[in-house]
């Protein structure tokens, strides 16, 4: 039975029920449904709207139907949408009494509703995976605090840091991420439930008491904003793309991390895939589709800034949309965040590899400017004797370490044999102990730092 039926003579079309319905993916939040319906009946009762019998009849068909649908004894189907299928349910469970369930209510602060909840839930799911992952990167920054690898630059090597600034580097972002989340939250737990269709109710309805019931800190302080407002989506899905985005960046460094040519890191056999060609493969299939996946999430933002940037006050059916998204975001998110902290676990660090590409390639001339600079030569002059030097490594077939202190001199008479103490990778990031830096025990307080921000979370 539809819940409108009154005033039709026909049916509607089957196609455009078909296109109208959204029970094939709202009943995802079936459990949220239920707990804002049997909040409400309380509600209705303790209020003296409805007897306060009624109220206990049909919370008890509210739990009941929880409880088969949970049990799998009841299917989800033939209804309009989740709300429309309890309603249908509880009426033909306890009758007549079943249909005061929606006084005081309309199905648009109900969904409104039901959503904060799902976005609720998904935001404290995920909040407590980025704990675990950035406790995990704490941990891993604090055991490679010395091993020494070269940063880059436009992909080229720059200056020696450590894998461990790195791991450092990666918490960070998902220690704001997961604050962004904690933040979003705020916003998501308020309650839009009493804003009726539109602009409110007559019956006396206590909010607070409902909101209490459901966990929600306030309610929505107007009616019109209450049911059409779905900026709590849109800051849900913003944090969940920037939590993707930076599971995207870490997994394109894992990617070319562990390929032949810089051999930094060994994916394990289980997070890895072979190829139905090429015997020799082994390819980090799992770290480029946590890439891949960000698009997804990208996408759902995305639609929902599209659906809500014409649509006029208050409700409109293309708030329907809404679902879809946060539902893909949800999973998406979850599945990448659980599938990156394991395979993070059984990843391997060849720190040997990291600490041979540090030394090579020119990384170290930063340390020669530095050194000239020191020594009170301009900046900008001993960048250019620098650049000299390199250059003229390059020809000779010569490294900043192995140069010898005379041909230094030819460009410089300030160079001494200190200068062999400079160029090496271990002092430079040593040296790097400013806040920030790559020194160890700087890095040690960016490490208190994060640990303890995480507490707080
Ligand atoms: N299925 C609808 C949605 O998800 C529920 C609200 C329906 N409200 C209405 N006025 N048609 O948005």
């Amino acid at each position: 039975m539809k819940l409108w039926s009154g005033r039709f003579t026909a049916e509607l079309d089957g196609l455009a029920e078909e296109f109208n319905d959204s029970l094939p993916f709202d009943r995802a939040m079936y459990r949220q449904d239920i707990a804002c319906s049997v909040a409400h009946c309380t509600m209705l009762g303790a209020t003296g709207i409805i007897p306060e019998a009624d109220a206990k009849t049909i919370k008890d068909g509210l739990l009941s139907i929880l409880d088969d649908i949970d049990g799998g004894r009841l299917k989800i189907s033939g209804a309009e949408d989740i709300h429309s299928f309890v309603e249908n349910a509880l009426v033909s469970r306890i009758g007549d009494v079943g249909k005061k369930l929606h006084t005081a209510r309309s199905r648009n602060d109900q969904v409104a509703t039901d959503l904060r909840l799902y976005v609720r839930d998904a935001a404290d799911g995920a909040i407590s995976q980025l704990c675990e992952l950035v406790g995990m990167l704490a941990d891993l920054a604090e055991k490679h605090a010395q091993d020494v690898m070269p940063a880059y630059t436009h992909m080229q090597k720059a200056q020696p840091t450590t894998l461990g600034h790195y791991f450092s580097a990666y918490a960070n972002m998902f220690l704001r991420d997961a604050e962004r989340l904690k933040d979003c939250r705020k916003r998501v737990n308020v309650m839009p439930l009493g804003n009726g269709a539109a602009v409110a109710t007559t019956f006396p309805v206590d909010r607070a008491l409902t909101a209490k019931l459901l966990g929600f800190d306030s309610v929505t302080e107007n009616s019109l904003d209450g049911v059409s407002d779905r900026d709590f989506v849109i800051e849900y899905l913003s944090a969940a793309a920037l939590v993707m985005l930076h599971l995207s960046r870490i997994n394109e460094e894992f990617v070319y991390w562990s390929g032949g040519e810089f051999a930094f890191i060994k994916l394990a056999d289980e997070f890895s895939t072979g190829s139905s060609i090429m015997p020799q493969k082994k390819n980090p299939d799992v770290c480029e589709l946590l890439r891949g996946k960000s698009g997804r999430v990208f996408g759902d933002l995305a639609a929902m800034l599209t659906v809500m940037k014409g649509l006029p006050l208050a409700y409109n059916k293309d708030m329907q949309e809404d679902k879809e998204p946060v539902f893909d975001a949800d999973k998406t998110l979850r599945i990448s965040l659980a599938v990156f902290t394991k395979m993070l676990q059984k990843t391997g660090f060849d720190t040997d590899a990291m600490a041979r590409a540090a030394d090579g390639g020119f990384s170290c001339a930063t340390e020669v400017a530095d050194y000239l600079a020191a020594k009170g030569v301009p900046f900008r002059t001993a960048h250019e004797i620098t650049g000299k030097i390199v250059r003229h490594c390059i020809d000779c077939g010569r490294t900043l370490q192995d140069l010898p202190l005379d041909e230094y001199k030819k460009f410089s008479d300030v160079f001494d044999a200190d200068v062999f103490t400079a160029v090496d990778a271990r002092t430079a990031v040593e040296r790097r102990s400013v806040v920030g830096g790559c020194a160890p025990s700087e890095l040690a307080r960016q490490i208190k730092t994060l640990r303890k921000r995480l507490k707080g979370l």
